[in-house]
């Protein structure tokens, strides 16, 4: 689904993607029935496969190895074993553009299904042979926890200060992202120097990517992202866009909005030009993650890096 666009940037590690998309499925059929029915549908649905190609990427820069494509899977498996669980939290019936496995098997079952998947991750993560590797995904996923847990304390909250945002988007999304650079530069043989560069990078770069899907919440369609639009604000989440605007009433801290509110503030927000400074905000990121590469060795995976970091921010999906 997805993937076309995002072909150009990854031409570097185009055959370690498809390679690594057959060892999915397999990974996945492996499982049988009831657990294969569900995760295989979320990842045959697309997503833009972000993380593995940065773990690849980054292993480019060295030594590439099969311990790359054992990382890409562990960091994908995480990321799908958090969507899960998110879409529960969140309560969102859409994702891929198909219905949520919430929404097909209900939440109970759809925890364990990532529970399930996370332990489906720290396997493979230990199939690189690297107790660092495996160290480094499991901190990622206890971000994760903290920062889903931060945000869902902060529910209703309109008046979050931007450095709480800062810190519950770092966590919960620019940490796994941070890792899975750091991850690929060390399986490729970085010196320190250069595995600390390429974690910098992945933070820069999650933290535009995170920004820029709070944007895509106010201005996109569903239609474009395959899940639902306007939905942050409705679950009262205050995200950038709503941080940097400035409303002709203040909304009542500590309660949730209706739908129709929720459409009146999105289109206060739009007009108020929030979604244009998050994303500018977002571009510094971005800029500050491409400051990062000038320590790395430069060539087509360096080059393929740079392009990431403008597409994060750009993308309508
Ligand atoms: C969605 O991530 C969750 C966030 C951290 C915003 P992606 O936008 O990378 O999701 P897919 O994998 O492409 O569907
Ligand atoms: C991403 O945040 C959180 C995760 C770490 C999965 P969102 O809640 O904004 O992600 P979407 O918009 O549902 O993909
Ligand atoms: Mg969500
Ligand atoms: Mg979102």
């Amino acid at each position: 689904m997805a993937r076309a666009v995002e072909v150009s940037i990854f031409g570097p590690v185009a055959a370690s993607l498809d390679r690594f998309e057959v060892l999915v499925r397999e990974s996945i059929e492996a499982d049988g029935p009831p657990l294969a029915g569900p995760m295989g549908e979320l990842f045959a649905a697309g997503g833009k496969r972000i993380r593995p190609a940065l773990v690849l990427l980054a292993g480019r820069l060295g030594r590439p190895s099969d311990a790359h494509l054992h990382a890409a899977l562990a960091v994908e498996l995480v990321h799908a074993a958090t969507l899960v669980h998110d879409d529960v939290i969140d309560r969102s019936a859409l994702r891929r553009g198909r219905p949520t496995v919430a929404a097909a098997l209900g939440d109970s079952p759809a925890i364990v299904v990532g529970d399930f998947y996370f332990a489906k991750a720290y396997r493979e993560a230990a199939l690189t042979g690297d107790a660092g590797v495996v160290g480094a995904i499991a901190e990622a996923v206890m971000r994760i926890c903290r920062g889903e847990l931060e945000q869902n304390a902060s529910r209703h909250c309109y008046r979050t200060s931007l450095a709480a945002y800062r810190a519950r988007i770092e966590s919960k999304t620019a940490a796994l992202l941070a890792a899975g650079a750091w991850v690929g530069g060390r399986l490729g043989g970085l010196d320190r120097e250069r595995q600390e560069a390429l974690r910098r990078y992945g933070l820069e770069l999650g933290l535009a990517f995170q920004i820029a899907d709070d944007v895509l919440d106010y201005i996109a369609t569903e239609a474009e992202l395959g899940k639902p639009v306007g939905h942050d604000l409705l679950e009262g989440h205050a995200t950038l866009p709503l941080l940097l605007s400035e409303l002709a009433e203040p909304l009542p801290e500590g309660r949730p909005l209706s739908p129709a509110k929720v459409a009146a503030v999105v289109a206060e927000v739009r007009a108020a030009g929030g979604p244009e400074r998050a994303l500018e905000e977002a571009r510094r990121h971005a800029a500050g993650a491409r400051e990062q590469l000038v320590v790395l060795p430069a060539g087509p995976a360096r080059d393929s890096l740079e392009r990431l970091a403008g597409y994060v921010v750009e993308r309508r999906l």
